[in-house]
């Protein structure tokens, strides 16, 4: 596989773009949106940048994987050759839907349709398509550049072979793939996100503050991010559309959200993609610092 288009320029599908690029691949990065496309070309720049300064790579390198992405606003034109197609778009049912009964009518028949979905299922994706045994999930972490999983999920009738490329593309990137079946939250996030869960549910009921709750896991238990800092990095909007998945999915009331989520993403605070979550994110500094408008019932 040479030529690959990633489906989506926001945080992930701009890293999936980045980290194909720069082992070489033809990468095309598709968004509907000019101004999508142009913030995702520039956080890829400014990642490699990032890169250059902690001499990981050369300013040649940088220059080299930029010059292996192009930019397109249509489908069509961005998938035209394309052997693989990474969708990253949003993660919504229907968007996913409609993309992919689309990807399957334009995209060449030999071509392998993967999502970088975190929780919808890949057998209801792929049941869409007129090739569901070429229809699998490739779950990137953020930062797709520096984490080193790519959860391979199989659908009910993703090939054998087809998981099998899979696997070994990943590898090329040097990340490390790990399979599993398709269901609810896969395991990236069933496990994940109940923990997640758990915290804001001890912060609701008063057990412990923000800082205390995710000081406890990152001294405690060596998470790079307490729970609560984590679940803000992610997007709260992200967590309660994953653990709905799982609490439609099992029926079972463990995965129930907390309500003082569901009130956060009412309200619009989804972390730091708005500026406010558990934790705020309008100074700028790298200092975490409680959300002032963080309210809990005494
Ligand atoms: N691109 C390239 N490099 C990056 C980067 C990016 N976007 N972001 C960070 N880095 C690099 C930095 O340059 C730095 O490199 P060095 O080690 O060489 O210095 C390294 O990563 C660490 O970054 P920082 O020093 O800036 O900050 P940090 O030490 O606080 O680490 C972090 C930041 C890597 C994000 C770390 O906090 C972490 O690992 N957090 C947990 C992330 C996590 O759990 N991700 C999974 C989320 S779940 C998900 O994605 C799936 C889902 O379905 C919900």
């Amino acid at each position: 596989m040479n030529k690959i288009t990633v489906i989506g320029a926001g945080t992930m599908g701009n890293g999936i773009a980045h980290v194909f690029a720069q082992k070489g691949f033809n990468v095309s990065l598709v968004d509907v949106s000019q101004e999508a496309l142009n913030k995702g070309l520039s956080a890829i720049a400014k990642n490699l940048d990032r890169m250059v300064a902690k001499e990981k790579i050369t300013v040649e390198d940088k220059e080299k994987t930029l010059g292996n992405i192009r930019g397109y606003n249509e489908l069509e034109a961005g998938v035209k050759e394309s052997e693989l197609v990474i969708e990253a778009a949003t993660e919504n049912v229907t968007i996913k839907l409609n993309i992919f009964k689309e990807l399957d009518k334009i995209c060449p028949p030999h071509a392998i349709l993967a999502s970088n979905t975190s929780s919808i299922s890949i057998t209801k994706i792929a049941s869409v398509t007129k090739r569901p045994d070429k229809v699998i999930g490739m779950h990137f972490m953020n930062p797709v550049p520096v984490m080193k999983l790519v959860e391979i999920i199989k659908g009910y009738s993703t090939s054998d072979e087809v998981t099998k490329q899979i696997i070994e593309l990943s590898k090329k990137l040097d990340k490390i793939p790990v399979e599993v079946n398709d269901y609810p939250g896969f395991i990236a996030n069933r496990i994940l996100m109940p923990m997640i869960n758990e915290a804001i549910i001890s912060l609701f009921e008063g057990v412990a503050g923000v800082e205390e709750i995710d000081s406890v896991m990152k001294l405690g238990m060596s998470h790079p991010m307490g729970p609560l800092q984590l679940a803000d990095f992610i997007g709260l909007d992200v967590c309660l559309s994953i653990l709905n998945v799982l609490h439609d999915g099992f029926g079972n009331a463990k995965y129930a959200p907390c309500p003082l989520l569901v009130n956060m993403v009412t309200a619009g605070n989804l972390g730091v993609k708005s500026g406010m979550g558990f934790y705020e994110y309008t100074t700028g500094s790298k200092e975490l610092k409680v959300a002032k408008s963080f309210k809990v019932p005494a």
